[in-house]
């Protein structure tokens, strides 16, 4: 590890387990560069913060004593609910955010090299960071490709393509090969006029921060990352995949339960389970939990499959289980609560992932050379299966209005079977390509020093 230069960043996620995450490594990134790391982040969904000893962390709150909190209420299991949350959140921070950054600023000793806050949050981040005089980064936490897409929407509403019609669902995009008009990260808004706010808001902030950091590595995205670049016309840093970075971070806590999944994997043969989980937002209803739970059993692999509390709408956990299934599943499947996912796509045993698709998961599944069974659920998760199986060819999609017993026991035997088409080899291939971007030579430590130098160039 460098030593530290007095220098320090502060950074504000997006309080999701699926932008925390990165931002999270992202932090011991610069942290193992020798910067020190403040962290903002909201009272709402305030992550654990004894695991990140490394890190001093800041909690802004929204509630103003004697209101009724306007985000008790909110939802977050789709992709229209998440929009509106989103917006909710901006609207509730924006001024504890710019206090919190201001009072930083103020603190003396160390110099404050820059913000980096998630693209999502926007352009007031931008305005705050201006009026306060520090430069702001931007993390993207998604796929280059969905950020293309995005910046596409209006040539998209130029062409009839949105907002998206039922009867075109199946088209080809063809501004946007291999894009299927169901691919496009808008499928659930029939009145997608907050999410065009959102997204405008989200591209405006980047265009016109000093820059944006990808969780992603140029090997896999070049096309889509020059497409970004040449609109947004602000220094590029693709340096993932970020959790790759962690053999020099500090070692994450473990618990209980991830020592008992852990001994549960060692009794399994080598790629033998079927590891699904569909991340940490979206909810399923209690008919697609039956067929899940019974398209798992009937495959007759051994399976580990990540129900959240309150996953399944209506129900608390398991409750809606056929009867006796926990007893005829016996040792060979095991549902539990939530995992260490990158330890779980580590392990030998694991043969394959069923996914929603969220890019972390993505990239952790491409990392770990282990192939995908896809089952989008909202936004850019439809855009990423798309390129998962029709670009790397990496997995094979399931698509949600087919997730019935005999269709998911069909594509598990598939995916395990691997009948000659080359899938496991694939699989292999792209984890060495991301395991070479890391490497002194790879495209991402290269990216990494520059930002290194874009980042202490801001204080000279
Ligand atoms: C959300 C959006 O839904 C998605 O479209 C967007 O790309 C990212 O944010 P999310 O459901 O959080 O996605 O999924 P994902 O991006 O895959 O992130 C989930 C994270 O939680 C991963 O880092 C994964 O390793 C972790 N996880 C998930 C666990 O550690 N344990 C689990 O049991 C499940």
């Amino acid at each position: 590890m460098e030593e530290r230069k007095g220098r320090r960043i502060i950074m504000f996620p997006l309080p999701f387990t699926g932008h925390f995450n990165p931002m999270i490594e992202l932090a011991g990134i610069f942290h193992h560069r020798g910067f020190s790391i403040t962290i903002i982040h909201t009272s709402f969904n305030l992550p654990d913060l004894s695991r990140h000893p490394h890190f001093t962390f800041q909690t802004i709150t929204h509630i103003k004593e004697g209101e009724e909190d306007p985000l008790s209420q909110s939802e977050t299991s789709s992709g229209k609910d998440l929009v509106v949350l989103i917006g909710l959140l901006k609207q509730c921070y924006a001024e504890p955010f710019r206090q919190s950054l201001a009072a930083e600023v103020g603190v003396g000793g160390e110099t404050v090299c820059c913000l980096v806050s998630d693209a999502l949050w926007g352009r007031s981040t931008e305005v705050v960071a201006q009026e306060i005089g520090v430069h702001r980064l931007v993390l993207r936490t998604g796929a280059a490709v969905s950020f293309c897409v995005y910046t596409a929407f209006p040539l998209l509403m130029d062409k009839g393509y949105l907002p998206i019609q039922d009867s075109r669902l199946d088209e080809l995009v063809t501004e946007l090969p291999p894009l299927k008009v169901k691919d496009l990260p808008v499928t659930v808004m029939k009145e997608p006029e907050d999410l065009y706010r959102l997204l405008n808001d989200m591209l405006e902030g980047a265009r016109l921060s000093s820059g944006v950091i990808w969780n992603t590595f140029e090997d896999l995205e070049r096309v889509s990352l020059l497409d970004c670049n040449s609109k947004l016309q602000v220094p590029f840093f693709p340096i993932g995949p970020f959790h790759k970075y962690s053999d020099d971070l500090p070692p994450k806590t473990k618990n209980k339960d991830d020592d008992e999944i852990t001994d549960w994997l060692n009794k399994q043969e080598p790629q033998s389970v079927v590891y699904a989980s569909f991340g940490s937002l979206a909810a399923i209803d209690e008919k697609e939990f039956i067929e899940i739970a019974l398209g798992l059993k009937n495959s007759k692999r051994p399976f580990l499959w990540v129900v959240r509390q309150c996953m399944v709408r209506g129900t608390e956990w398991l409750e809606s289980l056929p009867y006796g299934f926990l007893e005829n599943i016996g040792q060979t499947g095991k549902i539990v609560k939530w995992v260490n996912q990158l330890e779980v796509l580590a392990h030998p045993a694991v043969g394959a992932f069923w996914t929603h698709c969220g890019w972390n998961s993505t990239l952790e599944s491409i990392c770990e050379g282990v192939p995908m069974i896809c089952t989008p659920c909202f936004s850019d998760q439809h855009l990423n299966a798309r390129y998962i199986a029709d670009v790397w060819r990496v997995g094979m999609v399931l698509e949600r209005s087919k997730m019935e017993r005999k269709e998911i026991e069909k594509v598990i035997t598939s995916v395990m079977m691997e009948k000659g088409d080359g899938l496991r080899e694939r699989c292999l291939k792209l984890k060495e390509r991301a395991n070479f971007s890391l490497s002194k030579d790879g495209s991402s430590s290269k990216y990494l020093d520059k930002l290194v130098s874009h980042v202490l160039s801001f204080d000279s």
